[in-house]
């Protein structure tokens, strides 16, 4: 190659160098104009090559030349590489980057269920009064559940149609928390002041006002001297502390085997204040049975029935939440719907 000729090659490749290099937006575009510049088929090499057979002073010339014209494509190349390096950088930054400013999202928080909240607030009442929190299995024997609670063999509640027996001969699903009360008495000796909340199990069909599985909280105080109006003192305290003052507490004759005289409880309906409406019919809500403790069953449990006396009640935890929330369906309660269960969120 010519002298001139050489010497215009190099000043076309380093024009050419800076408008590559100055373009190329990737490091990928970069090497590629590295290639371009200075691989071995780039004008430059050939430059090069033809350098070794010119004559002295010409040879020297073109070989500094070239040098420098290698050295400045370098640098440039040099110095566009940390740009693009620096801006991937910058840029993988931008995409992680994390506004510290944003509102966080907060998890929602849960809450207790009614029925939960019901009976937590039912035992404070009765703790405070100074009964004492006992429990009992929901699998239970007929002893327990019928034969000690003064329930004969041919008694209609015995019937497959009331309870849900299990495999095992003699063993059904509690059909009411006062088989506890039997338990309790077994265990103890007078005086006793206990309450037991627990879930139970009937053969019933559901309705707006009954479950086949529910909850009742079991109470029984037995001691000298007790009597129906202390029954009735206990059952008001707790309607005016549950419900507040304005909900009256009335126990009407009912029949249970296991008490004697029997009772109902029933307050006055939420709605319509005891006057009579859709959701009560006759203005009062029934919550449970109550009665004096038959002396049949604290026979049956060892204590001098001459000496001692008691009385029981046992009250549905759905009923009691019905008139505290003022719910009208007791399914409520039981279908889990998010739309009813965050109505209680902070609710106490
Ligand atoms: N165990 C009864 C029921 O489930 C309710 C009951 C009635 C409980 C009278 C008592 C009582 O303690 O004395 O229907």
């Amino acid at each position: 190659m010519d002298p001139n000729e050489a010497a215009r090659t190099l000043e076309q490749e380093l024009e050419r160098g800076r408008e590559l290099i100055g373009a190329a937006r990737t490091l990928e575009a970069l090497d590629e104009a590295k290639i371009a510049l200075l691989g071995r088929k780039a004008p430059i090499s050939a430059v090069q090559s033809s350098i070794g057979s010119l004559p002295g002073d010409a040879r020297r010339e073109l070989g500094r030349r070239t040098n420098e014209a290698f050295a400045e494509l370098r640098s440039a190349l040099e110095a566009r590489r940390s740009e693009l390096e620096e801006g991937a950088e910058d840029e993988l930054l931008r995409a992680d980057a994390v506004d510290v400013t944003l509102p966080g999202r907060r998890p929602r928080p849960g809450s207790l269920h009614p029925l939960t909240l019901v009976q937590e607030r039912m035992v404070e009442i009765f703790t405070r009064m100074g009964y004492r929190v006992a429990e009992g299995p929901e699998i239970e024997d007929e002893w327990h559940n019928f034969e000690a609670l003064n329930i004969p063999p041919d008694h209609p509640a015995r019937t497959m149609k009331d309870s849900l027996y299990v495999d095992v001969p003699g063993l059904l699903l509690r059909t009411e928390t006062s088989a506890v009360q039997i338990r309790t008495m077994e265990s103890q000796d007078p005086p006793v002041y206990v309450v037991v909340p627990g879930r139970v199990y009937r053969r019933e069909a559901v309705d707006a006002t009954h479950l086949s599985v529910f909850h009742q909280l079991e109470c029984l105080a037995v001691d000298e001297g007790l009597s129906l109006a202390d029954l009735k003192g206990t059952l008001e305290a707790f309607a005016h502390e549950m419900f507040g003052p304005q909900i009256q507490a009335r126990i009407t004759p009912d029949y249970f085997p296991f008490v004697e005289p029997g009772a109902q409880m029933a307050v006055s309906c939420f709605v319509c204040n005891g006057v009579g409406c859709r959701v009560c019919g006759n203005g009062w809500l029934e919550q449970g049975g109550a009665g004096m403790v038959h002396p049949n069953v604290l026979e049956n449990c060892g204590y001098d029935a001459e000496r001692y006396t008691g009385f029981a009640f046992g009250l549905g935890i759905e009923r009691v939440a019905m008139v505290r929330y003022g719910v009208n369906d007791m399914r409520l309660l039981v279908e889990g719907d998010v739309r009813f269960l965050e109505q209680f969120e902070g609710v106490a």
